[in-house]
């Protein structure tokens, strides 16, 4: 879909006013969804790194994201990482670059706020499309899941090295 030259586009953090119209693009977009709990935890927690995406003041999709300690792929032992958790962007907004946008946006506050390691993220192993977006940005596939998702598909983890020092692990393996 091509933009409109008249169309006001808005890359933002979240709001607790934007959860019902996102929590209604994940129902929308995606077979993983949570409760209002959950989604308000990472605003309260996290505001800088869970954004949404605007187009003529209509909320069209959402990223969230955390920071966790935990076990990092690309040098031994625990670090700090980020955890991209769930990005959806309305159908008939698609293609015109928003989750590379707010992808970008969030990588950044990653990396320069939260001065994180790594960054991981879970996605299927038939979701070509978001796969391609990730490895865009860098991400590679570092391990298959096998039965990650409730209805038996396994996932990729795919990770994107942010430490000064080379990624130690390079190929898939199988967890
Ligand atoms: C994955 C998703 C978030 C991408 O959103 P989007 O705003 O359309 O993405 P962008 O416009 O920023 O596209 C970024 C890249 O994704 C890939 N991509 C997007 N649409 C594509 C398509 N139809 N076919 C193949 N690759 C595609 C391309 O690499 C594209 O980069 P390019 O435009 O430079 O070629 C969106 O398709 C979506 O909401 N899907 C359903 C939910 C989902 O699968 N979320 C990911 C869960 S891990």
């Amino acid at each position: 879909m091509t933009m409109d030259a008249n169309e006001y586009v808005k890359i933002r953090p979240a709001t607790k006013d934007d959860l019902d119209d996102i929590i209604a693009i994940n129902i929308e977009c995606l077979p993983e969804h949570y409760p209002y709990s959950f989604w308000l935890e990472h605003l309260e927690k996290w505001s800088d790194v869970f954004y949404v995406a605007e187009v003529n003041g209509r909320i069209v999709g959402y990223l969230l994201s955390r920071i966790e300690e935990g076990a990092t792929f690309c040098k031994s032992g625990k670090g700090r990482v980020g955890h991209i958790v769930s990005v959806a962007v309305k159908e008939e907004y698609r293609g015109r670059g928003l989750a590379t946008a707010m992808l970008s946006a969030v990588i950044y506050v990653l990396q320069n706020v939260y001065n994180v390691e790594e960054i991981h993220l879970e996605v299927r192993i038939s979701n070509t499309k978001a796969i391609r977006l990730y490895e865009k940005l860098g991400f590679i596939r570092m391990a298959q899941v096998r039965s990650y998702y409730l209805d038996g598909e396994d996932s990729y983890i795919m990770v994107k090295n942010l430490a000064p020092t080379p990624c130690r692990a390079k190929s898939v393996e199988y967890l």
